[in-house]
Protein backbone atom coordinates (compact mmCIF):
# COMPACT_ATOMS: atom_id res chain seq x y z
CA UNK A 1 0.00 0.00 0.00
CA UNK A 2 1.08 3.68 0.54
CA UNK A 3 1.75 4.95 -3.12
CA UNK A 4 1.37 4.28 -6.46
CA UNK A 5 3.60 5.83 -9.64
CA UNK A 6 2.26 6.53 -12.80
CA UNK A 7 5.34 6.50 -15.08
CA UNK A 8 6.30 7.62 -18.05
CA UNK A 9 9.26 8.90 -20.01
CA UNK A 10 11.61 10.79 -18.01
CA UNK A 11 14.93 13.67 -18.32
CA UNK A 12 17.33 15.41 -15.80
CA UNK A 13 16.26 18.34 -14.21
CA UNK A 14 18.03 21.42 -13.31
CA UNK A 15 16.40 22.57 -9.77
CA UNK A 16 16.95 26.76 -10.76
CA UNK A 17 15.98 28.08 -13.71
CA UNK A 18 13.95 26.44 -16.05
CA UNK A 19 12.69 22.65 -14.65
CA UNK A 20 12.75 20.11 -17.23
CA UNK A 21 10.15 18.42 -14.60
CA UNK A 22 10.95 15.01 -14.15
CA UNK A 23 9.56 13.55 -11.33
CA UNK A 24 6.33 15.67 -9.51
CA UNK A 25 4.86 14.12 -6.45
CA UNK A 26 1.49 15.18 -5.17
CA UNK A 27 0.79 15.25 -1.80
CA UNK A 28 -3.55 15.85 -0.90
CA UNK A 29 -4.08 16.26 2.02
CA UNK A 30 -7.65 14.87 2.17
CA UNK A 31 -8.14 11.26 3.91
CA UNK A 32 -11.70 11.38 1.97
CA UNK A 33 -12.73 9.10 -0.46
CA UNK A 34 -13.76 11.15 -3.81
CA UNK A 35 -11.94 14.09 -2.26
CA UNK A 36 -12.01 16.92 -4.40
CA UNK A 37 -8.44 17.66 -3.51
CA UNK A 38 -7.37 13.82 -4.50
CA UNK A 39 -9.36 14.48 -7.55
CA UNK A 40 -7.53 18.15 -8.83
CA UNK A 41 -3.76 16.12 -8.30
CA UNK A 42 -5.10 13.37 -10.10
CA UNK A 43 -6.01 15.91 -12.74
CA UNK A 44 -2.29 17.25 -13.05
CA UNK A 45 -1.09 13.79 -12.96
CA UNK A 46 -3.14 12.97 -15.88
CA UNK A 47 -2.29 15.82 -17.81
CA UNK A 48 1.76 15.15 -17.30
CA UNK A 49 3.76 15.85 -20.51
CA UNK A 50 5.36 12.53 -21.89
CA UNK A 51 8.69 13.71 -20.14
CA UNK A 52 7.24 13.83 -16.40
CA UNK A 53 6.78 11.21 -14.41
CA UNK A 54 4.01 11.60 -11.51
CA UNK A 55 3.99 9.86 -8.37
CA UNK A 56 0.37 10.14 -6.46
CA UNK A 57 0.98 9.69 -2.71
CA UNK A 58 -1.52 7.67 -0.84
CA UNK A 59 0.01 6.61 2.40
CA UNK A 60 -1.26 9.61 4.54
CA UNK A 61 -3.90 7.80 6.67
CA UNK A 62 -1.22 4.83 7.25
CA UNK A 63 1.17 7.31 8.85
CA UNK A 64 2.09 7.10 12.78
CA UNK A 65 1.16 9.75 14.91
CA UNK A 66 4.40 11.94 15.12
CA UNK A 67 6.73 11.41 18.31
CA UNK A 68 9.90 12.87 18.09
CA UNK A 69 10.99 10.04 19.88
CA UNK A 70 10.53 7.90 17.00
CA UNK A 71 12.39 9.98 14.90
CA UNK A 72 15.24 8.79 14.19
CA UNK A 73 16.79 5.63 12.52
CA UNK A 74 15.41 2.90 11.62
CA UNK A 75 12.43 5.32 11.03
CA UNK A 76 8.51 3.75 10.86
CA UNK A 77 8.14 2.02 7.57
CA UNK A 78 5.63 4.64 6.36
CA UNK A 79 7.44 7.48 7.35
CA UNK A 80 10.79 5.78 5.44
CA UNK A 81 8.37 5.55 2.45
CA UNK A 82 7.68 9.09 2.81
CA UNK A 83 10.93 10.70 2.90
CA UNK A 84 12.12 8.68 0.23
CA UNK A 85 9.20 9.82 -2.31
CA UNK A 86 10.14 13.38 -1.18
CA UNK A 87 14.01 12.59 -1.27
CA UNK A 88 13.31 11.17 -5.04
CA UNK A 89 11.42 14.60 -6.60
CA UNK A 90 11.81 16.69 -8.46
CA UNK A 91 8.95 18.69 -7.05
CA UNK A 92 5.71 18.58 -4.71
CA UNK A 93 2.74 19.35 -4.92
CA UNK A 94 -0.32 20.25 -2.13
CA UNK A 95 -3.56 20.42 -2.34
CA UNK A 96 -5.00 20.40 0.87
CA UNK A 97 -8.82 21.26 2.29
CA UNK A 98 -9.08 23.48 4.96
CA UNK A 99 -10.21 21.99 8.45
CA UNK A 100 -11.88 24.62 11.50
CA UNK A 101 -9.58 27.84 9.55
CA UNK A 102 -6.26 25.23 9.30
CA UNK A 103 -4.67 22.40 7.90
CA UNK A 104 -6.31 19.04 9.05
CA UNK A 105 -4.71 17.16 11.33
CA UNK A 106 -3.28 14.10 9.48
CA UNK A 107 -1.52 16.33 7.46
CA UNK A 108 0.16 18.45 9.61
CA UNK A 109 1.08 15.29 11.22
CA UNK A 110 2.75 14.01 7.80
CA UNK A 111 4.20 17.83 7.76
CA UNK A 112 5.47 17.21 11.05
CA UNK A 113 7.39 13.99 9.82
CA UNK A 114 9.39 16.05 7.27
CA UNK A 115 10.67 18.28 9.87
CA UNK A 116 13.13 15.95 10.81
CA UNK A 117 14.60 14.85 8.11
CA UNK A 118 16.46 17.20 5.19
CA UNK A 119 14.57 16.19 2.32
CA UNK A 120 12.29 18.96 2.13
CA UNK A 121 15.32 21.43 2.31
CA UNK A 122 15.29 23.68 -1.45
CA UNK A 123 12.86 20.99 -2.78
CA UNK A 124 10.77 23.44 -5.47
CA UNK A 125 7.23 23.45 -4.19
CA UNK A 126 3.71 24.72 -5.11
CA UNK A 127 0.11 24.16 -3.88
CA UNK A 128 -3.18 24.64 -5.48
CA UNK A 129 -6.38 25.66 -3.63
CA UNK A 130 -9.52 23.64 -4.82
CA UNK A 131 -11.85 25.27 -1.84
CA UNK A 132 -14.85 27.71 -2.90
CA UNK A 133 -13.93 31.12 -3.77
CA UNK A 134 -12.82 33.34 -0.75
CA UNK A 135 -11.99 29.94 0.93
CA UNK A 136 -8.99 27.74 2.36
CA UNK A 137 -6.89 30.59 2.82
CA UNK A 138 -6.31 29.73 6.53
CA UNK A 139 -4.77 26.33 5.09
CA UNK A 140 -2.67 27.74 2.91
CA UNK A 141 -1.08 30.19 4.85
CA UNK A 142 -0.21 27.42 7.44
CA UNK A 143 1.41 25.22 4.56
CA UNK A 144 3.01 28.15 3.28
CA UNK A 145 4.61 28.79 7.01
CA UNK A 146 5.70 25.33 7.99
CA UNK A 147 7.26 24.84 3.89
CA UNK A 148 9.24 27.80 4.67
CA UNK A 149 10.34 26.54 8.47
CA UNK A 150 11.55 23.04 6.27
CA UNK A 151 13.20 25.50 3.75
CA UNK A 152 11.58 24.59 0.83
CA UNK A 153 11.56 26.73 -2.27
CA UNK A 154 7.89 27.50 -2.74
CA UNK A 155 6.90 28.57 -6.80
CA UNK A 156 4.51 31.18 -6.31
CA UNK A 157 3.63 31.62 -10.44
CA UNK A 158 2.28 27.44 -9.66
CA UNK A 159 0.40 28.11 -6.83
CA UNK A 160 -2.97 28.59 -7.90
CA UNK A 161 -6.75 28.39 -6.69
CA UNK A 162 -8.76 26.26 -9.27
CA UNK A 163 -12.00 25.65 -7.51
CA UNK A 164 -13.40 22.51 -7.43
CA UNK A 165 -16.60 21.23 -6.14
CA UNK A 166 -17.94 17.71 -4.99
CA UNK A 167 -20.66 17.54 -8.19
CA UNK A 168 -17.16 17.90 -10.49
CA UNK A 169 -15.54 14.72 -9.06
CA UNK A 170 -17.16 11.46 -10.43
CA UNK A 171 -17.69 8.19 -8.42
CA UNK A 172 -14.26 6.96 -9.62
CA UNK A 173 -12.75 10.43 -8.05
CA UNK A 174 -11.68 11.99 -11.63
CA UNK A 175 -12.43 15.79 -12.36
CA UNK A 176 -14.63 15.73 -15.51
CA UNK A 177 -15.14 19.38 -16.04
CA UNK A 178 -12.56 20.22 -19.01
CA UNK A 179 -12.62 23.52 -17.82
CA UNK A 180 -11.20 23.03 -14.19
CA UNK A 181 -8.99 20.20 -15.79
CA UNK A 182 -7.17 22.97 -18.40
CA UNK A 183 -6.73 25.66 -15.66
CA UNK A 184 -4.87 22.55 -13.39
CA UNK A 185 -2.80 21.32 -16.66
CA UNK A 186 -1.52 24.71 -17.01
CA UNK A 187 0.63 24.26 -13.51
CA UNK A 188 2.73 22.55 -16.06
CA UNK A 189 3.73 25.39 -17.73
CA UNK A 190 4.41 27.19 -14.03
CA UNK A 191 6.29 24.84 -12.70
CA UNK A 192 8.80 24.21 -16.19
CA UNK A 193 8.74 28.05 -16.07
CA UNK A 194 10.08 29.10 -12.87
C1 LIG B 1 -13.92 18.98 10.18
C2 LIG B 1 -14.08 19.90 8.99
C3 LIG B 1 -13.72 21.23 9.10
C4 LIG B 1 -13.83 22.08 8.01
N1 LIG B 1 -13.42 23.37 8.14
C5 LIG B 1 -13.43 24.20 7.06
C6 LIG B 1 -12.91 25.52 7.13
O1 LIG B 1 -12.43 25.96 8.15
N2 LIG B 1 -12.95 26.30 6.02
C7 LIG B 1 -13.46 25.82 4.83
O2 LIG B 1 -13.45 26.56 3.85
N3 LIG B 1 -13.94 24.55 4.72
C8 LIG B 1 -13.94 23.74 5.80
N4 LIG B 1 -14.40 22.44 5.70
C9 LIG B 1 -14.90 21.98 4.40
C10 LIG B 1 -13.81 21.19 3.66
O3 LIG B 1 -12.68 21.96 3.43
C11 LIG B 1 -14.42 20.69 2.37
O4 LIG B 1 -15.40 19.74 2.69
C12 LIG B 1 -13.42 20.11 1.39
O5 LIG B 1 -14.09 19.81 0.22
C13 LIG B 1 -12.82 18.85 1.88
O6 LIG B 1 -11.84 18.45 0.94
P1 LIG B 1 -11.92 17.03 0.19
O7 LIG B 1 -13.09 17.08 -0.75
O8 LIG B 1 -10.62 16.94 -0.55
O9 LIG B 1 -12.05 15.99 1.26
C14 LIG B 1 -14.32 21.59 6.79
C15 LIG B 1 -14.70 20.23 6.69
C16 LIG B 1 -14.58 19.39 7.76
C17 LIG B 1 -14.93 17.93 7.61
Amino acid sequence: MGTVGATTKSERCSVRGSIDLVNLLLLSGSTRAKSTNAAALASVAASAPPTATTTIYRGLSALPAFNPDDDHDPLPDEVSTLRQLIRAADAVLFCTPEYAGTLPGSFKNLLDWTVGGTEMADKPVAWINVAAPGRGHGAGSTLETVLGYVGAQLIPTACISAPVGRDDVDDDGVIRNVEISRTLAQIWVELRRQ
